[in-house]
């Protein structure tokens, strides 16, 4: 390599059109995911208070979003259900007419082409809020794995064109994947929620899906944020038991565990700038203090350099629509 003053990078940065000559990462709505909570009714758009622009929607309402964000060439959806009622095994989660089942439908119709993926969990759809069946206060993991499957399937079955376990249930990619299998839906990839943090990064999202859990954390089943071995273990077994795809999540707070899941697999990797890291974003704007596009661009631009091919972030729309645009 030449140096100084033989050497000078600054030549290259001197105007924007050739600092874009050279740029070596781009943010993209086609690979950009737009989350999505679907609550029962119609006609609802019920602002979520901490995460200003975003809102819960009714079916029909969140047809019509889906029509816009296709039109404005966002790929992606991921869809996350509100039931009508929840209890402690979390029955609306199964149901082939329940919440998300229902909305795939009216949202095929309305968004031929757009990819639609489902979040797979069960604390939206219990009473106690937690991601499995509980005995005591412990979440029990193998009788969760059923549900889990059993959900899967209803989404699958409803036209889902991807499942995204969310729940951190030690062998639920596998159980999936079976069950998937077993059903003829062999054709259905698991994007799964591989190396999933339990991060303080959530609080803004379980206002929004109405899951904080009733009692405790979830620190018994996600990971501890110290560990990123422990993450490319994790991310090996869903690999091994039938992952298409693998997510790392939050994004931004764990940009070298995306790095180290993209070198180690080659698979594709999905990240989610998730609610905590959008709410943080908007109260600073909100204030003042940070300017929007530069921060969305940069934060957007960081996660896809450190090696996520995907990014679900509740910004898609606002990048696809070029509000962030120089
Ligand atoms: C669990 C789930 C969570 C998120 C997506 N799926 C949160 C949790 O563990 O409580 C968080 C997404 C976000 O914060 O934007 N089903």
């Amino acid at each position: 390599m030449s140096r100084f003053p033989l050497y000078r990078p600054r030549r290259l940065r001197r105007t924007e059109a050739l600092r874009r000559l050279v740029r070596e990462t781009h943010v993209v709505a086609e690979q950009l995911v737009q989350p999505l909570f679907v609550v029962p009714g119609t006609k609802v758009e019920n602002p979520v208070g901490s995460m200003p622009g975003v809102a819960q929607l009714s079916i029909d309402r969140a047809a019509e979003e889906c029509r816009r964000l296709v039109d404005l060439g966002v790929s992606a959806v991921l869809l996350f259900g509100i039931p009508e009622t929840k209890d402690a095994r979390g029955s609306g989660a199964v149901a082939p007419d329940g919440i998300i089942p229902r909305a795939l439908e009216a949202i095929r119709k309305a968004a031929p082409g757009l990819v639609l993926v489902t979040d797979v969990c069960l604390c939206e759809y219990t009473d106690h809020g937690h991601c499995g069946v509980l005995r005591g206060d412990e979440v029990e993991n193998d009788p969760t794995l059923e549900l889990l499957a059993a959900e899967a399937l209803a989404h699958a079955r409803a036209g889902a064109d991807i499942v995204a376990p969310s729940d951190m249930m030690d062998g639920r990619v596998g159980a999936i994947r079976r069950a998937l299998d077993g059903a003829g839906l062999s054709h259905v990839p698991i994007l799964s929620y591989a190396a999933k943090f339990a991060s303080g990064f959530y609080g803004p999202f379980r206002e929004a899906a109405e899951s904080t859990p009733a009692f405790g954390d979830r620190r018994g089943y996600q990971m501890d944020p110290a560990n990123g071995d422990e993450a490319l273990r994790e991310v090996a077994l869903d690999i091994e038991e039938g992952a298409d795809m693998v997510m790392v999540k939050p994004a931004l707070p764990y940009l070298d565990v995306i790095r180290r899941v993209k070198d180690r697999t080659g698979y594709p990797v999905a990240a989610y700038q998730v609610s905590g890291e959008y709410a943080m974003i908007k109260a600073a704007v909100a204030n003042g203090w940070l300017d929007e596009a530069r921060v969305v661009e940069e934060t957007l631009t960081a996660i896809r350099r450190a090696g996520a091919d995907v990014v679900i972030t509740y910004f898609a729309k606002d990048v696809a629509r070029g509000v962030y645009r120089r």
